[in-house]
This record gives structure tokens, C-alpha cells and sequence, in this order.
């Protein structure tokens, strides 16, 4: 060792590096040591958080509801980016047809081979993403939906995006990834739920919400049969109006779910139709917002839920 860092021993550095960095500036040198030996010369803090992530591996997360318009695409452009500010590494995967994640994020002109159809027709691996307010985002494409009718005739038409996925995940790439998909039953959200550990279900407070509900458990119960893993980490009330009709709806959510319910997000119809077509997050488009510390504190319970701390 010609020069000198401050010695962190290794078995902590992997368990509390949070705490082992603290103090130390950017840049600045480490050595880590297992037993009393240096096993990793010099390196950066940078290279240490780095490695805090790795340990952590990628979490992915999809937004479910089959029903249209609970706000699953919202919720993935929202709490996308709130983790991307919170310092993770988020990659969008839009597999909706209907593109409203690419276009409501400014991407409106993606040609279809940057898109999943490769991906899922092909074998291929992860097109290049778009960087969009600090996340990167592989959009969506119409031709999704012939991709839809296609893939049941293909073999192991529901593991397609998993086998991709696990590649990134192998690579330590992102913290995060968040997969957004069509109001359907189909092949493509059969895909999500086959690459997905952990389900947000976004459930408007209202009584189409709650009817929703039996459906939602069945098909997730469905899902699970292919992958094991899967597992609820919320069921978050979206679009809650200040009406009776909304409360009521709320607390038969607070009576049945219990503690898996997160939010609720208020019903805000001015701001969120104005962020979509300037193409920002509310995060972006309303920095300084009640909309925006809701949505952060629905942050803060995934990252509980989920078992990550915020960095
Ligand atoms: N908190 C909110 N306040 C007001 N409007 C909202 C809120 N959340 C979502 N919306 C609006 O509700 C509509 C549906 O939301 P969104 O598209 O996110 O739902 P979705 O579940 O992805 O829909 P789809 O099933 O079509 O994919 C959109 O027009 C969106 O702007
Ligand atoms: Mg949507």
C-alpha cells in the first residue's frame, strides 16, 4: 500500500456502509479488510456505494390493476421518479401499447426497435433506454398490441421479459425497475408478472375500485402459480375525491386490506392533466406541492414495505 485510507473492515462495509462512508468526502480513499487484510486496495466512495447498491441487487416492481384508468401509469412515472431523486438507479419499462408512460415522460416519437417488441418476439436484449428526468425509460410502441395477439403462439410466451430482466439484474445496473402495463389480462402484462418481485396495486377510491378488488387477488394468485416470488407491496388509493362517496370507499379499503394499503393520493385532475402533455414527472412540473409529499411519503412506506432505505 503506498498511500493510506481510512481501513474499513470488510464484513462491516457490506453490512453498513451507510454508516462506514459517512464523514468521508467524496473521493477519498478506503481499504477494505476481511480478517485483518486488505482484500481491495484503494477505493473510492463512490466505488463503496456502489458496491452497497450491487449488494442490494435490482428490485422490480410492476404497477396491476386490468381495469383501466386506476392510475398505474402515474404511479410508475411518480414513484419512479422519487427513487431516481432519492439517489437509486431506475429503469422504466413501458409495456403498454398505448404508450402513455413514453409520451406523458416527453418521448414521443420512439421507433419500435428501442421499444420491448425485439425483446419479446426476439430473444433480444434490452434496447438502448432513453434518459428522461434522471430514469432511463425503454418506451412503448402501437406495435406492442400485434406483439399481444403474437406471442401466444410463441414458446414460453410469458417468460420473455424476465429472461431480459434477469441479464440486467446479473449486471447490477439499476437499483429499480419499474414496468408499466396495459389495463389487460394479456400477454404482456403476463410477462410483467413473470419478471416482477413485488406488485403496486394503484385502486381508485371509488366503488369501481372496490369491485375491482376480488378479481385483483384472483389474478394475482394466478400469477403467483408461475412466479412464487411475486408478492404485493401495496395497495395504493389513488384519485381520492373529497366526497363522501370517496371516504367511504377508502375506509372499506382501510377494513380489508389493512396495513397493505398505502396513500391515498388526493384526485388533483388540473395538475395531473398538465403534466402530461409538458412531459414531467409531478415531481418536476410541481417541485414545491402537497401532490408531490404525498407521493414521496408512498415512497418512503415502499421502501419499508420492500425492505430498502432510503440512501
Ligand atoms: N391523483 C390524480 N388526480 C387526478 N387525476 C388523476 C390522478 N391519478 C391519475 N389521474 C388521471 O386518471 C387517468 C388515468 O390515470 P393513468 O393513466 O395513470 O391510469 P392507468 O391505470 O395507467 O390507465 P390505463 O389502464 O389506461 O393504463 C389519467 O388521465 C390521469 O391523469
Ligand atoms: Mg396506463
Amino acid at each position: 500500500m503506498t498511500k493510506k485510507g481510512k481501513v474499513v473492515p470488510i464484513s462491516e462495509a457490506q453490512m453498513q456502509l451507510g454508516q462506514q462512508v459517512k464523514g468521508l468526502r467524496p473521493g477519498e480513499p478506503v481499504v477494505l479488510q476481511r480478517h485483518g487484510k486488505p482484500v481491495a486496495g484503494l477505493v473510492s466512495v463512490e466505488d463503496l456505494q456502489n458496491l452497497q447498491r450491487a449488494e442490494r441487487g435490482t428490485s422490480v416492481l410492476m404497477a396491476f390493476n386490468h381495469a383501466g384508468g386506476a392510475a398505474k401509469t402515474s404511479t410508475i412515472r411518480d414513484l419512479g421518479y422519487e427513487l431516481a431523486q432519492l439517489g437509486y438507479r431506475v429503469l422504466l419499462l413501458d409495456i403498454d401499447p398505448q404508450a402513455n408512460l413514453t409520451n406523458w415522460l416527453g418521448v414521443l416519437d420512439a421507433p419500435v426497435e428501442r421499444s420491448l417488441q425485439p425483446v419479446l418476439e426476439d430473444y433480444a436484449p434490452l434496447p438502448e433506454p432513453y434518459p428522461v428526468h434522471g430514469m432511463d425509460l425503454i418506451p412503448s410502441h402501437l406495435s406492442l398490441a400485434r406483439t399481444d395477439a403474437r406471442l401466444p403462439g410463441y414458446t414460453n410466451a410469458e417468460g420473455r421479459l424476465r429472461a431480459a430482466i434477469e441479464q440486467v439484474r446479473g449486471q447490477g445496473t439499476y437499483d429499480f425497475v419499474l414496468i408499466d402495463p396495459p389495463p389487460s389480462l394479456g400477454k404482456l402484462t403476463a410477462n410483467a408478472a413473470n419478471a416482477a418481485d413485488w406488485v403496486i396495486v394503484p385502486v381508485p377510491a371509488r366503488y369501481k375500485g372496490i369491485v375491482a378488488l376480488e378479481g385483483l387477488r384472483e389474478m394475482l394468485g394466478e400469477y403467483t402459480r408461475t412466479n412464487p416470488g411475486l408478492r404485493v407491496a401495496m395497495y395504493l388509493v389513488t384519485q381520492m375525491e373529497n366526497t363522501a362517496h370517496s371516504k367511504e370507499s377508502h375506509e372499506v379499503f382501510q377494513q380489508v386490506l389493512g396495513d397493505q394499503l398505502a396513500g391515498p393520493l388526493t384526485y388533483r385532475p388540473a395538475m395531473y392533466n398538465r403534466c402530461q402533455p409538458e412531459g414531467q414527472p409531478i415531481g418536476v412540473n410541481a417541485p414545491d406541492s402537497d401532490a408531490r409529499r404525498e407521493i414521496q411519503g408512498v415512497v418512503a412506506a415502499l421502501l419499508q414495505r420492500i425492505g430498502r432505505k432510503a440512501e
